[in-house]
């Protein structure tokens, strides 16, 4: 039987390429120093990858995430943690009772959210959350990995070792990743159990957003991030 827990727990400590993480950390560092940020909320925050190094500059960051062992780690480097679901209506962002400055929801996590009903509701609530003028950061995923497609990279099929499969639904930007023992050639369409990513595209991403009350998203000045920001009115 497939223990799917424990592969995911690997990727998801490390779910960029080293080159990529270090720009994003980058990124996000020179965000939080432009605009003072103090406090933050780090959504599905993983082991504190990105947490710990923005702790390290002085933000206070609360680790959500309903992994045990993420946030084991992210107590384990000084965050302050909470075991919640993003998806839960009565998700608590607070930070002793206060608004955090800012919310950051990376490492792909959003891919995570393939439901767009699913994914429109938290922002919703995170709109609501959230004080005017603060800003959700995601990843700029869909440049980075929209070429892959683009470029015949990412298509349905197994890899050469035999270790990964990729099933993208008929009709949506929705694709099924199966490892290990997931891997099944002889369904080569996405069936019940499967794990689902949205590879959401820029466009989606900014109708997600006009649903929800977010203006952008915007990419920063390095491209690495985008930047959705709570209207001040
Ligand atoms: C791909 S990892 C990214 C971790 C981290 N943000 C990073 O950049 O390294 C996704 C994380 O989100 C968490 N996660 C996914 N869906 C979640 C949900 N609905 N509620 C809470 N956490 C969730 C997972 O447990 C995992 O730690």
């Amino acid at each position: 039987m497939t223990d799917r827990t424990a592969e995911r727990r690997e990727e998801d400590w490390s779910p960029l390429e080293p080159d990529v993480h270090e720009r994003q950390i980058e990124a996000l560092g020179a965000f939080v120093r432009a605009n003072s940020v103090r406090t933050a909320v780090d959504l599905g925050s993983g082991d504190g990858r990105v947490g710990v190094p923005m702790a390290a500059l002085g933000v206070r960051v609360l680790a959500i995430d309903n992994d045990d062992e993420a946030l084991r780690r992210c107590a384990a480097a000084g965050l302050t943690t909470r075991n919640a679901d993003l998806l839960d209506p009565a998700l608590d962002c607070t930070l002793d009772g206060e608004p955090p400055d800012c919310a950051w929801c990376l490492g792909n996590t959003l891919m995570e959210i393939p439901d767009g009903a699913d994914a429109a509701a938290m922002l919703r609530r995170l709109r609501a959350a959230l004080r005017p003028g603060a800003c959700l950061i995601i990843d700029n995923f869909s440049a980075r990995y929209w070429p892959c497609v683009a470029q015949g990279l990412w298509v349905s099929g197994v890899s050469p070792d035999g270790t990964e499969q990729i099933v993208w639904a008929d009709d949506d930007n929705v694709f099924a990743l199966r490892r290990g023992d997931e891997v099944d050639v002889d369904h080569e369409e996405i069936r019940p159990g499967d794990r689902l990513i949205r590879l959401w595209t820029r466009n989606e991403l900014r109708l997600l957003a006009m649903a929800t009350g977010w203006e952008g998203p915007e990419e920063d000045e390095s491209g690495e991030l985008l930047i959705l920001r709570r209207p001040e009115a």
